[in-house]
């Protein structure tokens, strides 16, 4: 992160973000929080983003709002293999979680997406998720007196693509997941862990090598890779729709695991519904695709090891985001 720091992130704007969102307090956001030069935190915007993002008037119908998808009981996702839209249309993939995604270097599956401010414009118009059109939507939008007005007392300016765009991303930058059994044992707390969970660290990180892509503190690198899901990608060719690169063919790019008990079903199109499955797929080795990362390697696991392993990623669980963390980050409570 240190390199895009220089770019895009304020000293003053993390301190906002800080007071915003309580950092220090129990620790709860370790890490500074990039926001772009034009875009800074303020209370009045997140609190806008938050009604955005949960307001179903920003799809076609009326009936869709980003949180039908990504939904706060669900790590921020709808627990569905592919995400339904509008008129019950199937999305073409499996929703992520954006918790954390203030840190992701890249957005979507295809990691492609620079910016959270960018990427809100793809689901709107996206014909299958909110079917809109920003041409229809934000007059309808600034048609919304309590909507043109915020517009007009944070930016200055009429509701526009601009505002709508900021506030959004301003309020996805308050979504964080740093309160895990694992985040505190991290902090030096050994009893945070129990032996079994620390047996199922040990074994994901050192036996088994996950953690080269899947590294903590996000337990992701951001990096496009192909896992070796299958032989195969004809349905969805992964990376490779973005540069028609072959060796793209397949590379996805890497989850984060925080939360992965929550946010099942896995992969890009949902397909493993368990853990179980997911394991069963990486100690197989893969279905050997052309572009099978060479860390994909196979493996045999005790069943007591598999149950550690599964332990472990019980404590990447963060109960404290699901409750109580929710009065203090969220400076209204969402409406679930
Ligand atoms: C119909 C379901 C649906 C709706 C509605 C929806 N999303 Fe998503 N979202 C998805 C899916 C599916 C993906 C994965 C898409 C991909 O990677 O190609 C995704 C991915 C994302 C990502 C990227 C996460 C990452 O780490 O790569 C962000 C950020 C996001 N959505 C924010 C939003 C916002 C903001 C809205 C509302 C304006 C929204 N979404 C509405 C289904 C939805
Ligand atoms: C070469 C990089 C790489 C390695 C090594 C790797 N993974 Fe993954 N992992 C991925 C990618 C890429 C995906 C997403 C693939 C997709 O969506 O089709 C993924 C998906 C997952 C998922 C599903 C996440 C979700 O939200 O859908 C789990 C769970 C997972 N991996 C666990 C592991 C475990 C356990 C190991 C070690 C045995 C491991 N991974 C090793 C790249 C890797």
């Amino acid at each position: 992160m240190k390199e895009k720091i220089g770019n895009y992130f304020s000293l003053s704007f993390l301190i906002a973000t800080c007071l915003l969102v309580s950092c220090g307090q129990n620790n709860v956001i370790p890490f500074p929080v990039p926001t772009p030069i034009d875009n800074p935190m303020t209370e009045a915007k997140i609190e806008l983003g938050r009604q955005l993002f949960f307001d179903k008037r920003l799809s076609i119908n009326n009936t869709v709002s980003c949180a039908s998808c990504h939904n706060p009981k669900f790590a921020m996702t709808d627990r569905l293999p592919l995400s339904t839209g509008v008129y019950g249309r199937t999305a073409f993939r499996n929703a992520s979680s954006i918790l954390n995604s203030a840190y992701s270097k890249t957005l979507m599956f295809d990691a492609h997406v620079p910016s959270l401010e960018m990427q809100a414009i793809v689901p709107l118009q996206d014909h299958a998720e909110m079917g809109h059109n920003m041409k229809y939507l934000i007059p309808k939008l600034k048609g919304i007196k309590a909507y043109q007005s915020a517009a007009r007392e944070i930016f200055n300016r009429d509701f526009d693509a601009f505002v709508l765009t900021r506030s959004l991303a301003a309020f996805e930058r308050t979504l964080f997941s740093f309160d895990s059994k694992f985040d505190r044992y991290s902090k030096g707390n050994e009893n945070a862990l129990s032996a079994i969970e620390k047996k199922g660290w040990q074994i994901f990180s050192q036996k088994l090598n996950c953690v080269s892509c899947h590294a903590p503190p996000f337990f992701t690198t951001y990096e496009a890779a192909n896992n070796g899901l299958y032989h195969s990608y004809e349905k969805d060719e992964g990376r490779f729709r973005i540069h028609n690169d072959s060796s793209d063919i397949g590379k996805f790019k890497v989850p984060s695991l925080r939360n992965i008990e929550l946010t099942f079903p896995y992969m890009h199109d949902g397909s493993m519904k368990t853990l179980d499955e997911v394991l069963t797929h990486y100690s197989q080795g893969g279905k050997h695709p052309k572009n099978q990362d060479v860390r994909i390697k196979g493996f045999s696991l005790s069943s007591a090891d598999r149950d550690a392993l599964k332990s472990f990623f019980s404590s990447l669980t963060d109960t404290s985001f699901l409750t109580t963390i929710y009065g203090k980050k969220w400076l209204v409570l969402p409406p679930f």
